[in-house]
């Protein structure tokens, strides 16, 4: 069944309320988000068998970002994040993509890579030849390994060989790329890796040390494009100052760090609601930021279209799976899932990707015009007005006067809270 990601007046619902209309958009059963509630969701004695010494579980927000159309069906986006104004921000960026058809996405193949380092070596150039005539028994060795994998259309695609040169000497480094299918890969990869190591280590005469994936997925891309309409976004010199904010990010490893963190927003909550590995994604995202010359830039790109409209560009690795890991045991990341309707690793990696360029989008828009602060600021006086012990039926007034008189601050807070509580508006 179809989904509209407008849900107009989502946003004024209680929590349950709009778990309820989840359900009902895209025909699930109603109780289909319930593990979304803590009191039904990740219990001890499930993350006990997760993790080591568990004690506990630890709550994270999840919101749901609307107005996404992604190659022109509509999606709704579980994102878990402790940082206000994320959700809103993607929300409020798709919206404006929507107006031009909404993002545009593709990927790579799920292709994740294995290092075999070899040390030791006399001849590594020599070594490196035998590896490359060795290619199909190393290969065929690897895919033993997983017959299941093979078995679903997956398994290994190639081999390289790299001598990397080292201030402790010159290795001989294998790399064994496998199609991963669905999964996020490492199991798969790294047991085919330690499995090779002998084999490796006697054709390369040398001993092997490290066998482990690369985190540099590099051969794992997922890419989403949006025209933001020029009007939409405020203006022509709106879109032209968004140029200019992306070029500086382009130019400047200090601020493309924190245009990359902008990315990562998105990029992280989906991530991370979807029971997948949020650090391998992190690392791919920012090895992949070093370009050819070695410098640190931006992993997205703007530009102005003949029309004056803006065109975002976002391609990074997207090492996600849907099988294999939290994702299937955590009782939240599956109904972020079923939310999602995604079928394979690659589509959830296309949707992930999306959200990140629309996180990138919102941000530099701000940043173009007002700044980030009176967003941000707004949303920060709840979390500042609950600490002080706002009550729900205070909540309203203490922010509002927090954002009015210029002054988020707990003190602040505590002087409002006892003025209101004293009956003294
Ligand atoms: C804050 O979490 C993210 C931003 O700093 C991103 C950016 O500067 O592009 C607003």
């Amino acid at each position: 069944m179809s989904v509209n990601s407008r849900l107009s007046g989502f946003r004024d619902e209680s929590p349950t309320a709009r778990r309820g209309l989840l359900a009902g958009q895209g025909g699930h059963d109603p109780d289909a988000f319930r593990a979304l509630d803590p009191s039904a969701g990740l219990t001890v004695e499930q993350a006990d068998h997760m993790i080591e010494n568990v004690v506990g579980v630890f709550g994270v927000p999840l919101g749901v970002a609307t107005n996404f159309t992604i190659n022109d069906e509509d999606v709704l986006i579980p994102m878990a994040t402790e940082e206000p104004s994320v959700v809103a921000a993607a929300s409020n960026a798709a919206r404006i993509a929507r107006a031009s058809g909404g993002f545009r996405t593709s990927s790579s193949r799920p292709v994740m890579q294995a290092q075999i380092q070899v040390v030791d070596v006399e001849d590594p150039e020599g070594a490196r030849l035998r590896l490359l005539d060795a290619r199909h028994e190393l290969m065929q060795a690897a895919d033993e390994q997983d017959p299941q994998l093979v078995e679903l259309g997956g398994g290994v695609r190639d081999i390289s060989v790299r001598v990397v040169e080292s201030r402790a000497g010159r290795y001989v480094v294998l790399h064994l790329m496998v199609d991963v299918r669905d999964a996020m890969g490492a199991n798969a990869v790294n047991s085919m890796a330690e499995a090779l190591a002998v084999r490796v280590g006697e054709i390369a005469r040398g001993r092997v040390l490290l066998r482990i994936l690369t985190n540099k997925a590099d051969t794992r891309l997922a890419r989403a494009s949006a025209v933001f309409d020029a009007e939409e976004l405020g203006g022509p010199d709106v879109a032209a100052d968004i140029v200019h904010a992306g070029a500086l990010a382009e130019a400047d490893p200090y601020r493309a760090a924190t245009h990359n963190k902008g990315i990562m927003n998105g990029i992280t909550a989906v991530v991370l609601a979807t029971g997948n590995d949020t650090r391998a994604v992190e690392s791919g995202a920012h090895s992949h930021a070093v370009g050819a010359d070695g410098r640190y830039t931006a992993l997205s790109h703007f530009e102005t279209d003949t029309g004056g409209n803006l065109v975002g560009t976002l391609e990074l690795p997207m090492p996600v799976g849907l099988v294999g890991g939290a994702t299937k045991v955590h009782p939240a990341a599956r109904a972020a899932v079923g939310l999602l309707g995604v079928a394979t690793a690659q589509q959830l990696a296309e949707v992930i990707t999306a959200a990140g360029l629309a996180q990138n989008l919102a941000a530099l828009r701000a940043l173009a015009t007002e700044g980030i602060q009176r967003g941000h600021m707004s949303l920060h006086a709840r979390n500042v007005a609950v600490s002080a012990g706002a009550t729900s039926d205070e909540l309203p007034h203490v922010v509002s006067r927090l954002v009015a008189d210029r002054a988020v601050r707990a003190d602040h807070a505590d002087r409002v809270l006892a003025e209101l509580r004293a009956g003294g508006r």
